[in-house]
């Protein structure tokens, strides 16, 4: 018999599939061929093991050369996995089994949106989507700020609590706090069982499987995916869009793996491109409405693995000051996925044009090669979607410019997995 200790599934799933799992104040002790638990004042306590159903290989490379890259090549499949939880195509009332009362849903006057980092770029990215779908105010915030600056906030919101590993101090201090406040609170996360799945109301899990580098990828997009699918969900019991517009979008969001692959497929092109940015020491990220989520999680990939400074703008503030910091030779990278807001990127990408910049654009627009230094095509999907795919080349040029660098991709330098600490 051996026992082991780890604060995360993934680091011992090479050598067991069965975990003990010690909530706040618990203590084990592990002797030769015996293990006991006890709680804050020592007393003895039982507990049962829990058999985790993952396989190893998602905590082994499987041939990548790193962890992220594997993770984003895995990011069709973890698509699929969370769509396939929550989407029946032709069920009216698909998102069951949570016991999530409609007399709940039916009075929510507002959602909050609370999470750190990456996670709370997803709740950005899936904000507009739930005010068109379901008109209802909706509002993203840091939950570092959110925790200290008392919100106004009842029993009629609704807050939405997202953390890959569930174990974020500040998300789960945050969601404490709306329980105090009588929110009905939701959980999303990656990791079943994890502190966070403890302390809210309701949880709802993303099914990417263990994600091992530090920045995340398929986590993310997979928070996108099962907000959107809520949000489908949420406008069929508010009856606030109509049904045939909602049955579209499921079908959308089955077929989203397929347009993933397909950028995957052109990953040459991206680290061509990367090949000509990697010893640059500033960049921009420019979009507008749901794009500018995607720069924001564009900028922080590069910060996090290249070291590289980059700021993410919506793309119409920068004549209110960033703007003077374009001068010639510096990329901007453009994201333009809204045909509504298309024109308006493109003439703000001409302004920094003008000032010399280089621009590499992402769109699934037609555009001109002959305007932009860059242009990498996407394939086309409903606006509400278009995150979880222009995301991905994104990542792509995050990962091939810290490779250019020759940098440790999966534990870039000062950074943890999971930030258990505020
Ligand atoms: C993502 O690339 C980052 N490593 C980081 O911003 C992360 O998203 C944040 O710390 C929140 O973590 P969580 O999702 O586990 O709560």
């Amino acid at each position: 018999m051996e026992y082991f200790t780890a604060s995360d599934i993934p680091a011992i799933l090479e050598y067991t599939k069965d975990f003990y799992f010690l909530d706040n104040n618990e203590f084990s002790m592990i002797e030769k061929n015996n293990i006991s638990f006890f709680d804050e004042n020592l007393n003895k306590i039982s507990k049962k093991h829990k058999t985790i159903d993952l396989s190893n290989s998602s905590s082994t490379k499987n041939g990548y050369e790193d962890f992220m890259l594997k993770e984003i090549f895995e990011q069709p499949k973890a698509i699929t996995n969370t769509v396939n939880r929550y989407i029946l195509l032709n069920e009216k009332c698909y998102f069951s089994g949570f016991n999530l009362p409609n007399d709940i849903l039916l009075n929510v006057k507002e959602i909050y949106i609370v999470a750190c980092g990456t996670a709370m770029h997803a709740g950005l990215a899936s904000k507009n989507t739930i005010e068109k779908l379901c008109k209802i105010p909706t509002y993203v915030e840091i939950a570092s700020e959110f925790r200290y600056r008392n919100p106004i906030i009842n029993k009629n919101t609704l807050c939405i609590f997202i953390s890959q590993s569930g174990e974020t101090a500040d998300t789960i201090c945050a969601l404490k706090l709306a329980k105090e406040n009588g929110c009905t609170t939701i959980a999303i996360t990656n990791v079943i069982g994890s502190s966070i799945t403890r302390e809210a109301d309701f949880s709802f899990y993303t099914y990417a499987g263990p994600e091992i580098a530090v920045a995340s990828t398929k986590a993310y997009i997979c928070q996108i995916t099962l907000i959107y699918c809520f949000t489908i969900y949420l406008a069929q019991v508010l009856k606030s869009t109509d049904f045939n517009v909602l049955k579209d979008l499921k079908k959308e969001l089955l077929d989203l793996p397929k347009k993933i692959v397909s950028v995957l497929e052109k990953k040459e092109t991206i680290k061509n491109i990367a090949k000509h940015c990697h010893l640059e020491k500033n960049l921009f990220f420019i979009g507008r409405g749901i794009d500018y989520a995607t720069c924001l999680e564009g900028s922080l990939k590069l910060k996090e693995i290249s070291y590289i400074h980059s700021e993410a703008y919506a793309a119409g503030e920068l004549k209110h000051g960033p703007i003077a910091l374009i001068e010639n030779g510096i990329y901007v990278v453009g994201i333009l996925t809204d045909p509504m807001l298309a024109s308006k990127t493109i003439s703000n990408l001409q302004e920094v044009i003008t000032r010399g910049a280089k621009t590499f654009v992402i769109s699934n627009q037609k555009l001109s090669n002959n305007t932009f230094d860059f242009v990498f095509n996407i394939p086309n999907t409903s606006t509400f979607l278009s995150p979880i795919v222009s995301v991905i080349p994104l990542q792509l040029f995050a990962y091939y410019i810290s490779k250019e660098k020759g940098l440790d991709v999966d534990k870039p330098r000062n950074l943890a997995k999971s930030v258990t600490v505020e």
